[in-house]
């Protein structure tokens, strides 16, 4: 086959969540559908608000010339105002649709700033655990990946950042509310890994950017407010995306939000203007674009998600598993039974249960279940958690 060597050598090391995917796939034809309980994919279940169809309507309809030719990289400037306007009031930081750049999903996000900061083995500390994704992203744009660890509530330890980080690190990605532990990180977790970041760079005479991967932002089920990075550290780049608070993940709209106090900013956008351009996305679905730009104060009825997130989380931890109350995304990582966490999760398979394990995510030991999915997949689900949780105790 005539393909890369460093592809097929990606693909053979690929996600375990693609992996569960085609066993589910297996398992559906051979049991039928209502039989199997899949907890594995992160596909947003909720359909996109009302708002979004009204807009779509009323957008279908115009007839404003020039809507849907070519337009400045980054997207049209009147939706980069109105989604600035918005993250504004938001964050409480004013930030402008100069900082923004519309992007193709938080994927598309990652990927064109990465190209745009990164030289040839060039690091990016990840913290596991950590989106798998990543690993691929920092290896297409030429870098390389290292990795610090959490605690025990799943928090970012200092100590491993600290002695991550070095002379070759660009930038340090963290994802908050975090997929695979639902995790949000306190203010004070986003200041001590801006003070690590600063005193890294003094320490080196370099530059770190702070990337943060927002896809779950709005999806938090407490009410304490959400802490934005833009006060912490100057050289701090949002990345997110619709694909989940507004449930349009197949329609491939995001943005990137730049710190409007960076002193690098003007560089750094038009590096990422250019690297959107020829990494081949050159813009972000032009009705796409429009459609998001009046409606960014909606999002899915994340009081659904709630209740799953109860149901899931509630059943689990009743057998007895080990688990950290996520307070955002749609997922729970609890502990494996057994230190193996992959045979675990073939346990669990045989029970018709589909989860990814933790070493997917970098962290083995622990195993991530989706609640993005029917409220009957996570009843039906909950018996076979019971008998290979018993299973694995006796
Ligand atoms: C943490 C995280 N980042 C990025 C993405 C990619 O999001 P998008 O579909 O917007 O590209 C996902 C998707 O599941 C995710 O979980």
């Amino acid at each position: 086959m005539a393909i890369s060597r460093k592809v097929r050598e990606q693909m053979s090391n690929s996600s375990w969540i693609r992996r569960m995917f085609e066993e589910g796939i297996e398992l559906r034809r051979v049991h039928g559908p209502e039989n199997v309980f899949d907890l594995s994919l992160g596909n947003p279940l909720l359909e996109p608000p009302a708002e979004f169809k009204a807009e779509l309507t009323r957008l279908i309809n115009e007839e404003t010339p020039g809507i849907h030719r070519y337009m400045p990289n980054g997207g049209f400037p009147e939706v980069r105002s109105s989604v600035a306007e918005v993250l504004a009031e938001e964050s409480g930081v004013p930030i402008t649709g100069a900082e923004i750049l519309m992007t193709v999903g938080a994927a598309g996000a990652i990927n064109t700033i990465l190209r745009s900061i990164l030289d040839v083995d060039d690091e990016v500390i990840l913290i596991a655990p950590f989106f798998a994704e990543y690993v691929f992203y920092v290896e297409h744009q030429t870098g390389r990946s290292k990795f610090a660890t959490c605690d025990e509530n799943w928090l970012p330890e200092i100590e491993s950042l600290e002695a991550t980080i070095g002379p070759r690190t660009r930038a340090v990605i963290i994802n908050s509310p975090n997929n695979p532990t639902g995790v949000i990180y306190p203010e004070s977790s986003i200041a001590d890994i801006s003070a690590a970041i600063q005193k890294a760079e003094e320490k080196y005479g370099t530059e770190i950017y702070l990337i943060s991967d927002e896809p779950y932002r709005k999806l938090i089920y407490t009410d304490a407010p959400y802490p934005f990075i833009f006060e912490h550290h100057p050289r701090s780049i949002v990345a997110t995306s619709h694909s989940k608070d507004l449930g349009l993940a197949g329609e491939r709209i995001g943005y990137i939000a730049v710190n409007p106090t960076d002193t690098g900013k003007v560089d750094l956008l038009n590096a990422l203007n250019f690297s959107l351009r020829t990494l081949g996305f050159v813009n972000a679905p032009a009705m796409m674009q429009r459609a998001v730009a009046g409606i960014q104060r909606a999002t899915v009825d994340i009081d659904i998600y709630r209740k799953k997130r109860d149901l899931l989380y509630g059943a689990l931890t009743k057998i007895g598993y080990e688990c950290v109350e996520p307070d955002g995304a749609f997922y729970v990582f609890p502990k494996s039974p057994v230190a193996d966490d992959a045979a675990f999760v073939a346990e669990l398979q045989k029970e018709l249960v589909l989860v990814v394990p933790g070493v997917g995510f970098g962290t083995p030991g622990f195993f991530r279940a989706s609640y993005c999915v029917d409220d009957w997949v996570i009843e039906g689900a909950i018996e076979g958690f019971e008998k290979a949780f018993v299973q694995a105790s006796s």
